[in-house]
């Protein structure tokens, strides 16, 4: 078990922190977390779970094995980096440091002072700007330096491929791979799950399920979406893994039961569908949701943040366990919900 840094994107902070905190429950590592900085949380994992909790992450930026920890004056002074089977093993090194806020000392500074402790500490290793064969990264905060070997980095590349405009079906209200993710991970459901998306549209909530590993039942009203919906799922590959059903969210023609909803409603400020109200569309989608979920199974929605509160969900008797408000442009906010059985 190694001591683990994680980076959270600075984009969504919360949102992130509990992104991370889902995924370690998902793998099974049941360390405590300590957060010293909005954008830094430290736990104890080993590094494939490390690498795994990036690889399945919107919202974690970088995993790096915590070698160095210490206030900045004592990093100035001395430090005292442990000792890291990954350092050892490298033949060059390069530092790279990253200010948190307002961090007292420049970067470059900083990549110096921690480049020089490291290679006090390990005195084989090469310094190599160029192709290393280990990154360290340094994070600096205020008054305090944490340092290690990188273990994963997010692949910003991925999401920027699945992006709505680069699928073969496009359409205005899709929701942006990140966040879609995210929404899957705060879930929590066991790899090889099952999860419902309601509200289908594109397919951005199955498409990032499908990915992590879920088996999904995708339902979408109107059949020219739930066509668009199939084939954009065919263009990753992914049709295997979803049941793709043109038809109506508040009667879900299931007979078994799934793991979890996550899912991205209508929210026009005009939209009547079927004849009805929006809330009552809302309303009855969860309550058939519930109806499909175990004790404890949950359900991650967004919701327009100027027109339904997240007590939404405990009408049908969710249980509220954690709200964030995102702000997707600047006419609109949502609040994505997580609540349980
Ligand atoms: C906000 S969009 C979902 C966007 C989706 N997350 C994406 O990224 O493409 C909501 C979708 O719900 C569909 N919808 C509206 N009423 C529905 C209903 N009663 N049952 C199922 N789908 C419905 C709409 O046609 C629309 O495609």
């Amino acid at each position: 078990m190694t001591t683990l840094i994680a980076q959270l994107s600075g984009e969504h902070p919360a949102l992130a922190y509990s992104e991370l905190q889902s995924i370690l429950h998902i793998l099974g590592v049941t360390s405590t977390i300590e957060r010293p900085h909005s954008r830094l949380a430290l736990f104890n994992a080993n590094m494939d779970e490390g690498a795994q909790l990036v690889s399945r992450a919107a919202y974690v930026k970088m995993v790096a094995e915590c070698v160095l920890s210490a206030p900045l004056s004592d990093v100035c002074a001395k430090g005292d980096p442990r000792w890291s089977d990954l350092l050892a093993r490298a033949e060059s090194f390069a530092v790279r440091a990253v200010r948190m806020g307002d961090a007292p000392i420049s970067s470059m500074m900083a990549e110096r002072l921690v480049g020089a402790l490291i290679k006090r500490a390990y005195p084989h290793l090469r310094v190599n700007l160029s192709s290393p064969s280990l990154w360290v990264v340094a994070f600096i905060t205020r008054d305090q330096v944490y340092a290690g070997p990188i273990v994963s980095r997010l692949d910003a590349k991925g999401f920027e491929e699945r992006r709505p405009g680069r699928r073969p079906f496009r359409h205005p209200s899709a929701m942006m791979p990140r966040l879609a993710r995210c929404m899957v991970n705060l879930a929590r459901v066991r790899p090889g799950g099952w999860i419902i998306d309601p509200f289908a549209g594109t397919g951005s909530i199955p498409i990032e399920a499908a990915l992590l590993g879920y088996n999904l039942v995708a339902i979408e009203l109107k059949s020219w979406i739930a066509r668009g919906c199939l084939r954009n799922l065919k263009h990753f590959g992914l049709e295997n893994s979803t049941q793709v059903i043109c038809g109506d969210a508040t009667r879900p023609p299931l007979r078994g039961r799934v793991d979890a909803a996550v899912t991205d409603p209508p929210y026009g400020r005009s939209t009547q569908l079927g004849g009805r109200e929006l809330h009552e569309l809302y309303l009855e989608t969860f309550e058939a949701l519930v109806n499909l979920l175990p004790k404890g199974g949950r359900v991650v929605t967004a919701l327009p943040k100027e027109r339904f509160a997240p007590e939404i969900l405990s009408y049908v008797g969710l249980k509220i366990i954690e709200t964030h408000p995102i702000r997707v442009h600047s006419g609109l906010t949502r609040i994505v919900c997580v609540g349980a059985t």
